[in-house]
């Protein structure tokens, strides 16, 4: 059986950066994110009789070896359903992949949907979630719809993404500035290892729990500038943590310090946005949508900008007809 899912990428708001469980992508804290809806992975998968090993092609590009963390993630598929087949497996992203815009986030979303069908699993959206999640952690929260909250918890069973509000819900963009196209060096999987090494770890650490209820109030009343400002202060958190560590993870280039400095004085005239960053260099601003055209209007006069996306929340993780092959 062939099967062919979609999933988005997402941006947390409130952010996993560090783990409880390596091995497993259970995460040290909680974390809230939104699903992109124009950053997209697009995978379909075929269990193929007579196949001798897994053949994985992403963006065009053959991935070789048993040990691939996609062939990892179908064995674990495989060991689900009792499927002794190997796969056919293509994907791909209208996005760069390892840009720090968690490419691995909605591959793993829709690796995990296309897989568990194709292999004739049912899965509920908790244990796909689950399942998302140890293919790559950030993945657990592409499978829900819009805005959705990854519980921590403490075992496989328990560490798992659920819809807080449904893609339409609240009236914003996730404006993204590209301002780099280079391959980030250290991958987040090595940067979660490194966590332990900054001194200011423990200290956010301490917080996660009070600032995960925080988010959820402001989201529950819609409070834009409460929601900016925590956003913003989230994200700086999380990057003095990853500065800190040995080695420091610099994920920043010029252009990410220049709409940093821009989107702040912007505000000051006016114009209300909020920027987060991942573990990548390209800053994602956050707007109301009455504001977008101004926003992407400004961005676009910065010569260190070299593409702007403009997304709304996105939905969860879902199958679709069309096939990649
Ligand atoms: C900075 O999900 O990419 O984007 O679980 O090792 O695959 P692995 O890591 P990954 O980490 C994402 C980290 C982040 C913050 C976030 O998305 O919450």
């Amino acid at each position: 059986m062939k099967k062919t899912a979609i999933a988005h990428a997402n941006m947390a708001f409130i952010k996993y950066w560090g783990k409880k469980n390596l091995e497993l992508n259970i995460p040290a804290n909680g974390s809230i994110s939104v699903n992109l809806d124009n950053l997209k992975s697009l995978t379909t998968v075929e269990f193929v009789e007579g196949l001798k090993k897994d053949e994985v092609t992403i963006n065009g590009q053959k991935e070789v070896g048993e040990e691939s963390r996609v062939s990892k993630h179908l064995d674990r598929i495989r060991k689900l359903s009792g499927i002794d087949l190997k796969a056919r497996v293509v994907s791909e992203n209208n996005y760069p992949t390892a840009g720090g815009l968690a490419s691995s986030g909605s591959g793993f979303a829709a690796l995990s949907v296309a897989a568990s069908a194709a292999a004739g699993l049912k899965l509920t959206e908790q244990e796909l979630s689950i399942l998302a999640r140890q293919g790559s952690g950030s993945a657990a929260r592409s499978i829900s719809d819009g805005i959705a909250e990854w519980l921590a918890g403490d075992t496989n069973e328990e560490s798992y993404a659920y819809s807080l509000y449904p893609a339409d819900y609240w009236d914003i963009s996730a404006v993204v500035a590209v301002v780099s196209s280079e391959e980030k060096k250290i991958k987040s999987t090595q940067g979660h290892g490194l966590v332990e090494s900054s001194p200011f770890y423990a200290v956010r650490l301490s917080e996660m729990s009070k600032k995960i209820e925080e988010m959820k109030e402001i989201l529950a009343r819609r409070d834009f500038t409460a929601f900016g400002e925590l956003l913003e202060a989230e994200a700086l958190n999380m990057h003095a943590v990853m500065l800190t560590s040995k080695p420091a993870l610099v994920y920043w280039r010029g252009g990410t310090v220049e709409v940093m400095h821009r989107v702040r004085k912007w505000r000051q005239e006016g114009l209300e946005s909020y920027f987060t960053i991942d573990a990548g260099p390209q800053p994602v601003l956050f707007c109301e949508n009455k504001d977008v055209e101004d926003l992407v209007s400004r961005l676009k006069q910065i010569d260190m900008v070299k593409d702007v996306v403009v997304n709304k929340p996105g939905e969860g993780a879902r199958l679709i007809e069309e096939h990649l092959f």
